[in-house]
């Protein structure tokens, strides 16, 4: 049995949250300090009570070795299996809280370490920067301590447990206990040390907390730093401590003089006991002020001096100043409001699983910024420091936030007692480590865990210890409303993917004080984010709105390795487990390698710090930076008629103030008779910056000045080189909005999902010829060099509103490579192409960009389009309505249907062409709203025409 837990048993209890555990505080740099990371030894158990006293300390040759940090459940741990879950509400075992499942996997850690001559009579202390679920703690066989929040660092006093050279270190870790229940969020249950292990030596007498307040006044432009610096005495305090406090500015210039002062020792005197700390306040006269376009960051200095006045530590903090603040409905930095271009990041590796490294936070931020994101909501827990200090530097608005989710029981635990000291700890931890952050604006008490009186508690805690930051929860406006509901917990309101119309209703009634800020919308599972523009058209125009985070940053996908030795990225229920609830962890803008869905461009162009509109007079140029002019981008013109450049020119500019607006004259007016008439407008960075190089397009607008001609015929320069028969079609292979085509049972466990797949199965969409399902007349004219096609639709009232109406035919693989006039370059569908610029665009047919098959490759308002051969190519001319939405790819919807995974997927030598004269947008009905009505194919008459002929093929 394990010694000490193993007869408390804690990680059954939810009272029980640490034994022996050092009190949290901000990080510090100052102490000697050894990485434990690396490979370490594992033995792993069915149950923690299976586990003997001899598996701590003695030779175990079963063990295995193992990377740490690492989840064991994505490594090889030799013959025990013990693989990834994935659920999202449900918990992965019965419960009820706080029972356990009966094979609950222990693994024990083990590791040798030295412990320097030079580090006796100080305190050594161990630091396990994350471990799911709990863990204990053992040096040299004997019990340290025992530590539950998985996202959270512990610390322990190892100093009694170690001697000088070599030493002998277990971590007992257990992967479910009372704790998982409040750590239910939507994601893999993983298990292990995944994040940094080290020890590190501290004076006696030490430094051991420095939380740092800022404060920045928007209308003096002065600001304050007050630094509170703790010392831990170590026993009985000595007098002739001292505390030097200094601060450099941004530039490294010290401000004012360093302030010294004795640290308290007169501890025995009633009532006036400061405590052992010194705070130092520095008044800044003209500050710099912190935000994520100007992440100026001061650094404070403290050093501890001991009574003959040597320093003994010295500790740094970069922290920022500024004010966040909740007035007039807004959220205010620095006394303006900011828009939250926002997504929900979680950790995620698709090799590592949870645990990721500062090179991979780096690249998800450096992706994120290239596409105009400057917000994330650390859903749903605190991530690695490593990661605050990124933002800091580089310049995001955080949402920091608890690990709380209590999703299964989300109606009672908030209120049971036996967890109301988990809740406050877990948000209190995370406060007390992260308060130094510029970055985190708010505060999080966490997920979809009911609101109850724990989350009251937590509040209340925050409030008090930190001042400067206002806090968010969701449910507590869910549950209690938006316009008055749940104040002490949130001080915006946040809800989850409402309807558009309902955050504009609340914004134009204007009752409440906060602010709207979604704290998720557009569910970016598979092909998604329909309506994205539709929400920022709502956003930018009504008071009380200022944005949210997409759902969510990155796919889950785990790689795995198959029998035959291929791999895919694996959704929930590949690996076997039960229960699990499929794909629905598959749901963002990135894959989980990090290749960008084509939705991130639509995300890039709503989330554009500089807008243009057209409005009487000529352009309105909206600068949506809160604290920067346009002066870092070049802004280009560009004039087309029929897609063809006809003029160019650099956009000559005002001076536009940080979230101000001007008008400028159009740079060009088109000729009486230019049809079709597009100018383009395009923001490229002047000089290259972190996140992207001199060039990089930041910005982009399109206006029409002209529309299209209304045509009534084409004229062809060639017959096409071979006969082609489109025939009808009215099916796509379902989007994930369109239904769960895996998981039948998850809409209704949920109560999310769409039902359109449902409906097209039930009316045989999928099966019955459609020409037996609607009226069809199919006209064909040979014309000169080609030959015209008119098709009338009558869709009748009983159908359920289809995916498409438009043709379907196949050409030879010969005619590989695409040309257009249309929307593009990239995907784009009636519901998200305000990204898609209108031009001439070549590319080759695309590649199935998402985890689980589903229809893709949409590009709409498509003038013309080329299949190009060697030699010869095929065109396709719209002819009424002057643009259809065409896709070319290998595979046929059936194909896509058919399929569940990426890697079954074969190309077909066949080109498969779909020529829709409407196309149903893609909403975001896996969870939120379904497709606008303007969006939805209602019953009636649906006619088109276009001319099919020979062109050039390719050049
Ligand atoms: C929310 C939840 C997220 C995720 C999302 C759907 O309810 O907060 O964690 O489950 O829905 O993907």
């Amino acid at each position: 049995m394990l010694p000490v837990v193993g007869v408390l048993r804690p990680w059954e209890d939810p009272t029980q949250l640490q034994i022996g555990r050092l009190p949290m505080h901000v990080p510090l740099g100052g102490f000697d300090r050894r990485s434990l990371d690396g490979m370490w030894s594992l033995e792993m158990f069915e149950t923690p009570a299976d586990v003997p006293a001899v598996a701590i300390s003695g030779r175990r040759p079963r063990a295995v070795d193992v990377a740490v940090p690492g989840n064991w459940t994505m490594q090889d741990i030799g013959g025990f299996v013990d693989l990834p879950q994935y659920t999202n509400v449900q918990m992965p075992f019965p419960g009820p809280p706080p029972a356990l499942p009966e094979r609950n996997p222990t693994g024990v850690y083990r590791r040798n370490f030295t412990v320097p001559t030079k580090w006796r009579r100080r305190r050594t202390v161990l630091h396990v920067a994350g471990a799911e679920s709990v863990h204990a703690v053992y040096v040299n066989g004997e019990f340290v301590g025992y530590g539950t929040d998985s996202r959270l660092p512990s610390e322990y006093d190892i100093g009694r447990y170690v001697r000088p050279g070599a030493n002998d270190l277990a971590i007992v870790v257990i992967r479910f206990s009372a704790h998982s229940y409040i750590e239910d969020q939507d994601q893999w249950w993983m298990a292990g040390l995944h994040r940094s292990v080290w020890i590190e030596s501290r004076t006696m007498v030490h430094i051991a907390d420095v939380p740092v307040s800022t404060d920045y006044d928007p209308d003096t432009k002065g600001g304050t730093i007050t630094a509170t610096t703790r010392i831990d005495v170590g026993g009985d305090p000595r007098q002739g401590w001292r505390v030097r406090s200094s601060i450099v500015d941004p530039a490294g210039r010290p401000v004012g003089k360093p302030d010294e002062q004795a640290v308290p020792h007169e501890h025995r005197r009633p009532y006036s006991f400061p405590g052992f700390e010194v705070t130092s306040t520095f008044t800044l006269r003209r500050a710099q002020p912190w935000s994520a376009e100007h992440p100026a960051r001061y650094m404070v200095t403290i050093e501890l001096i001991d009574p003959g006045g040597r320093t003994v530590q010295v500790e740094t903090q970069a922290v920022g100043v500024k004010r966040v603040e909740v007035r007039h409905r807004q959220l205010l930095v620095n006394g303006c409001p900011i828009w939250i271009f926002g997504v929900n990041r979680h950790d995620h590796h698709p090799d590592r699983g949870k645990a990721v490294t500062v090179d991979d936070m780096r690249a998800d931020l450096e992706l994120m910024r290239a596409h105009n994101i400057t917000a994330i909501r650390t859903s749903h827990y605190p991530n690695d420091s490593a990661f605050y200090d990124l933002c800091d530097e580089l310049g995001f608005y955080l949402v920091d936030e608890s690990n709380i989710e209590s999703h299964a029981y989300n109606w009672s635990l908030c209120d049971d007692p036996t967890y109301r000291a988990a809740w406050i700890e877990r948000g209190a931890r995370m406060v007390q480590r992260d308060r130094n952050h510029p970055a985190v604006i708010l505060w999080s008490l966490g997920n979809e865990s009911g609101y109850g009186a724990n989350h009251d508690a937590l509040a209340g805690w925050i409030r008090k210890a930190d001042p400067t930051r206002p806090l968010h929860y969701e449910d507590a406006i869910r549950i209690e409303g938006w316009v008055d509901g749940g104040p002490a917990a949130t001080d915006v309101v946040c809800p989850m993917y409402p309807e558009i119309a309902d955050i504009e209703a609340y914004g134009l009634a204007g009752d409440g004080g906060r602010p709207l800020i979604m704290c998720e919308y557009s569910h970016a599972m598979g092909n998604s984010n329909g309506g994205l523009a539709d929400y920022w058209d709502v956003i930018t125009r009504t008071p009380g709105l200022q944005g949210g985070f997409i759902w969510e940053w990155k796919d889950h996908g785990l790689r795995q390795t198959l029998p035959d030795g291929s791999t895919r990225l694996a959704y929930g229920g590949q690996f076997g487990e039960s229960p699990h609830d499929g794909n629905f962890v598959a749901d963002g803008l990135v894959s989980a390698d990090l290749a960008p869905h084509p939705a991130m461009r639509e995300v890039a162009w709503v989330y554009r710090p500089v807008a243009v509109s057209r409005v009487k007079g000529g352009l309105r140029i909206e600068n949506r930076q809160s604290f920067s002019s346009l002066g870092s981008f070049r802004a280009t013109w560009e004039f087309t008629v029929d897609g063809h450049v006809v003029r160019q020119g650099v956009l000559r500019l005002p001076k536009i103030d940080p979230h101000a607006a001007a008008t400028v004259p159009l740079p060009v007016v088109p000729d009486r008779d230019a049809r079709d008439a597009q100018l383009t407008i395009r923001w490229e960075l002047r000089s290259a910056v972190w996140f992207g190089e001199a060039g990089h397009l930041v910005s982009w607008d399109q206006i029409e000045l002209r529309a299209p001609a209304r045509r009534r015929s084409a004229v062809a320069a060639a017959p096409a080189p071979i006969e082609i028969t489109p025939v009808l079609n009215l099916w796509r292979a379902p989007v994930d909005n369109d239904g769960f085509k895996l998981m039948p049972d998850l809409g209704r466990r949920l109560g999310v999902g769409g039902t359109a797949m449902q409906e097209w199965q039930d009316a045989g969409v999928d099966r019955i010829d459609p020409d037996e399902l609607v009226d069809h007349r199919h006209t064909q004219r040979r014309v000169e060099g080609g030959v015209v096609h008119r098709h009338v639709v009558e869709v009748a009232d009983d159908l359920p509103g289809l995916a498409r109406v438009g043709v379907t035919f196949e050409l030879p693989e010969s005619f590989r490579r695409l040309r257009w006039h249309g929307r593009g370059p990239h995907e784009n569908y009636p519901d998200r192409n305000r990204s898609a610029m209108l031009g001439v665009w070549e590319a080759d047919p695309d590649e199935s960009p998402y985890l689980v098959p589903q229809e893709f490759g949409l590009r709409t308002d498509c003038r013309w389009f080329e299949f190009l051969g060697r030699g010869s190519g095929i065109r396709v001319d719209s002819i009424a309505p002057s643009a259809l939405h065409v896709s070319a790819t290998w595979h046929t919807a059936d194909d896509l249907f058919a399929a569940a995974t990426a890697i079954e997927l074969r190309r077909r030598d066949r080109l498969t062409v779909c020529v829709d004269v409407a196309h149903r947008g893609l909403g975001t009905a896996s969870c939120g709203p379904g497709v606008l009505p303007r969006h939805r194919l209602a019953a009636g008459r649906y006619e088109f025409s276009y001319l099919i002929s020979g062109s050039s093929g390719e050049r």
